[in-house]
């Protein structure tokens, strides 16, 4: 009987270092079933008669009968023969031995229930542990975006004899959401397993994209210095977290296992994740040293795994209020933000002092409105300082008509409407979706908060003491809660203005020009605070936990 070593010469000297020749094989020994295994199959090229081909097959056949040969550590070398280290490294393609992938297991101990994935599957070293390990678990899918190693895995799941749950998926893991699995006619996963590929985020391809996608759905935004594991970290939280929802009564708690190198721990943006994770969504991390350093199958110093992190997602009790059993702590948790009044001519629509006096206007047409086009060096907007600016001749009043026929005003606002006639401001754009191009849609209140949201450096959040309303120039706040007293309102502001600056740190929003930058309301509105200060901001039955020094200093 042929050794392990000799049958990897033999295979070797036929694949004679060639991607193609590997694939040529790969192919040539599978069999429908391993091909069904793969979603999304790619079209493999047909096998070719090359002289010694049969022999190759024959061999290769005899290897994955063996149960004495490893295959995934087998297949992951016949890889490594083809393919050069700098392109390995360049595509984090490093895999795990196989006691690392047991120990791991141990560790995590997957479920009965467990719908495992695994993100980045190389040759299914990890399937290969679970069905060895006799480890029951729902089913299986392994990701790999590499087609060589997808043929790989599928046929180590069918040597092995995996149930037919256990698939391999030839796709990009950092797309997938939830409804990719169900159009598969798979759950989302509640065990996601991943040596993932380590890849500078210079090297990412793709990385804008997936970064404001992952904002979006996910709420993290993840550093841009974060390089393919935070990509993959935030990712699998958010299909582990979908597949919680999916099942909201069975109380799933989904686990992630990651093995990670040392320089994990240190970065500061996987610490920010981490945190991030922990404090939005309640993701507990436990963190393991890896026995032995050098743990891969080739020795080389970009495959020493370190460490294994077993993120375990809470279970929040059911007393818990369900506005906290999302563990989602927002901005609009605590603000209902909104864009300002729209006016379609503010040349028209506001008024100086001087303006109102000289024409007519009665104060009952007029309200108070926050004048464009103005600084506000601190964190209040005060009556007295509106007064300043409305006697310093700036246009700090609203006119402010209700729906009615033109001839039921007095003279004075009949003859300023007829001049906005004149002007054709009936015609514009906004005009056109009133009732009456007069009269402007007022919020019943104005807002409690000024928020800038065009600014540079970072958005400020100021508070509105002076109760006028605002333009679209700026964004504007109500607090959620509407029985704060003034004490707490002054810290939620504060804490909100040190939040901000963690923002900026994860580049919230987008840049324009010379360091200016947008934050449109909507993604204001889903930036992560922190749990404390939504709990600030909660309801008074709440004790003021924390100050707001305290929350992120
Ligand atoms: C560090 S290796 C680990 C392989 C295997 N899980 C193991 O532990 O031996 C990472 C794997 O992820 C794959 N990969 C890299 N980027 C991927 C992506 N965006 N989607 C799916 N697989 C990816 C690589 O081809 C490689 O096989």
């Amino acid at each position: 009987m042929k050794d392990a070593a000799e049958l990897f010469r033999r295979i070797s000297h036929f694949i004679d270092a060639s991607a193609s020749g590997f694939l040529q094989l790969l192919v040539a020994a599978a069999k429908p079933s391993t091909l069904n295994r793969i979603l999304n199959c790619p079209t493999y090229p047909a096998p070719a008669g090359t002289r010694g081909l049969t022999v190759a097959v024959e061999d290769l056949r005899d290897v994955m009968r063996r149960p004495d040969i490893h295959l995934p550590t087998f297949f992951a070398w016949l890889y490594a023969s083809v393919t050069s280290l700098q392109d390995r490294k360049q595509a984090g393609q490093f895999f795990t031995a196989h006691e690392i992938a047991e120990w791991s297991l141990k560790r995590a101990k997957p479920k009965q229930y467990d719908i495992i994935c695994d993100a980045g599957a190389g040759t299914a070293v990890f399937a290969d542990a679970i069905v060895r390990g006799r480890i029951g678990v729902q089913s299986y899918v392994g990701i790999e975006n590499d087609p060589i190693l997808a043929l790989c895995a599928a046929h180590v799941l069918d040597s092995i004899n995996a149930p037919k749950e256990f698939r391999i998926w030839y796709t990009n893991f950092l797309t997938l959401d939830a409804t990719a699995f169900r159009r598969q006619g798979m759950m989302p996963p509640t065990f996601i397993v991943a040596n993932p590929p380590f890849v500078r985020s210079h090297r990412l391809s793709g990385r804008d994209q997936i970064r404001t996608a992952l904002k979006s759905s996910f709420g993290i935004m993840l550093s841009s210095l974060s390089g393919s594991i935070g990509y993959f970290l935030t990712r699998a939280a958010e299909l582990a977290e979908s597949a919680r929802s999916a099942e909201p009564r069975k109380k799933l708690k989904p686990r992630l296992l990651f093995l990670l190198p040392r320089e994990a721990r240190g970065a500061a943006h996987v610490q920010r994740l981490r945190n991030d994770l922990q404090i939005m969504y309640g993701w507990d991390c436990r963190e393991y040293q890896i026995p032995n350093s050098q743990t891969g199958i080739e020795r080389h110093s970009s495959n020493a795994l370190a460490l294994l992190f077993v993120f375990e997602r809470n279970n929040v009790s059911r007393l818990t209020p369900a506005h906290e059993v999302n563990h989602i702590r927002r901005v609009q948790d605590v603000l209902e933000i909104k864009r300002g009044i729209s006016t379609g001519c503010n040349e028209f629509f506001l008024l100086t002092e001087e303006d109102a006096r000289r024409r007519k206007i009665s104060k009952k047409w007029l309200r108070k409105v926050l004048p464009t086009r103005i600084h506000i060096p601190t964190t209040h907007f005060s009556l007295e300082d509106w007064e300043s600016l409305r006697d310093s001749g700036l246009r700090c009043w609203l006119l402010a008509l209700p729906n009615r026929d033109l001839d039921q005003f007095e003279i004075p606002v009949q003859e300023y409407l007829k001049e906005g006639l004149r002007r054709g401001l009936h015609a514009t754009p906004t005009a056109k979706r009133l009732k009456t191009w007069f009269s402007l849609p007022l919020p019943t209140e104005a807002p409690d908060t000024f928020v800038t949201y065009f600014f540079r450096g970072v958005p400020r959040f100021i508070r509105n003491d002076a109760q006028v309303f605002h333009l679209t120039n700026i964004l504007g706040g109500r607090f959620v809660s509407r029985d704060l007293d003034q004490k707490r309102k002054e810290l939620i502001i504060d804490s909100l203005n040190k939040q901000a600056v963690a923002w900026m740190e994860s580049e919230a929003g987008r840049e324009y020009r010379d360091g200016l930058r947008k934050i449109e309301p909507r993604e204001m509105s889903r930036l992560p605070i922190d749990v404390a200060l939504f709990e600030l901001a909660c309801s008074e039955g709440h004790e003021a936990r924390a100050a707001s020094a305290l929350l992120f200093e």
